[in-house]
């Protein structure tokens, strides 16, 4: 049976699972839940005896007081969802539950914050990094699951792990995608039926895309994607980046096997859309 619980209550039980020697997963969600959540779940589920969702829309890693306004909201549908996928435990806490006193904790991201999102989001990363690390020390999770959509977030999250020397495994759950392609996320249930329509040309330009033509000057195919994306209507491109995957570095050439990302953020009229996908370069076709 899943129960909701609050932080004391939450902290007992997970002390009570920890004497047991259960595997505690946790994934962290800000609700509005879709299947790219529950692929997190059922990996969680898959990998550990115990599941702890919350579901805590997290004000410091809004930028813009409009967009946390807007985010959307649907508690009932969330928590059923959760229920039919055996969830053990679910945690929704309130502002003053997180964050009792004006005290953040900031940690050292060694520079992973700054480029894409980090450019044109201030601050929103030392949202997320000191709201999960603060998730981390109610739950006390062994393993914790992270979609690669935000894959930025994910590297800033094991960052902070690292530096903070906490004893969790972040894991991670690839995209899920629509049945046309369009990567799932919360947001997309703010687009108009137009919006939505043109939407999928994001990830059709990104998955057509072919880096080979590129190789010695990856910052212009960078300019032509986001051209193309362009034109279309309701679409209007914030950035797009190739990063080498690991050190999300920008490369000046693309080398042969090794593994880049193609991030990009778009408009799509009022909605901000992230995608990511990754290409590695053979020399053996
Ligand atoms: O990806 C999200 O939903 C949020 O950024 C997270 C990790 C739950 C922190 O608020």
């Amino acid at each position: 049976m899943m129960r909701i619980i609050e932080k004391a209550e939450l902290s007992k039980q997970v002390q009570a699972y920890r004497e047991l020697n259960y595997r505690i997963g946790f994934v962290p969600t800000m609700g509005a839940l879709h299947f790219g959540h529950l692929s997190l779940v059922r990996k969680s589920r898959a990998e550990n005896q115990i599941s702890i969702v919350s579901i805590f829309v997290n004000p410091t890693q809004f930028n813009d007081s409009k967009d946390l306004e807007k985010y959307p909201r649907t508690p009932e549908q969330d928590l059923e969802m959760l229920d039919a996928e055996g969830v053990d435990i679910v945690f929704v806490p309130d502002v003053e539950t997180i964050y009792p006193d004006e005290k953040r904790n900031v940690f050292d991201l060694d520079g992973l914050d700054k480029p894409m999102e980090g450019k044109f989001r201030e601050g929103h990363f030392d949202g997320v990094a000191d709201v999960v690390y603060r998730l981390f020390d109610i739950v006390k999770p062994d393993r914790a699951y992270f979609g690669e959509k935000d894959y930025q977030q994910l590297k800033i999250i094991q960052q902070m792990t690292n530096v903070a020397k906490l004893p969790v495994e972040i894991c991670s759950g690839e995209i899920v995608r629509e049945s046309d392609g369009l990567a799932m996320s919360s947001r997309n249930m703010r687009l108009s039926e137009q919006e939505r329509s043109v939407a999928v040309n994001i990830y059709r330009i990104m998955r057509d895309f072919d880096p080979k033509a590129f190789v010695e000057n990856p910052s212009k195919a960078e300019k032509m994607l986001a051209e193309e994306i362009n034109q279309y209507e309701h679409l209007q491109t914030e950035y797009v980046s190739i990063v080498e995957d690991d050190s999300m570095q920008t490369p000046e050439n693309l080398e042969s096997d090794v593994t880049y990302r193609l991030c990009i953020a778009v408009w799509c009229g009022q909605v901000r859309l992230i995608d990511n996908l990754t290409f590695v370069i053979s020399n053996n076709y």
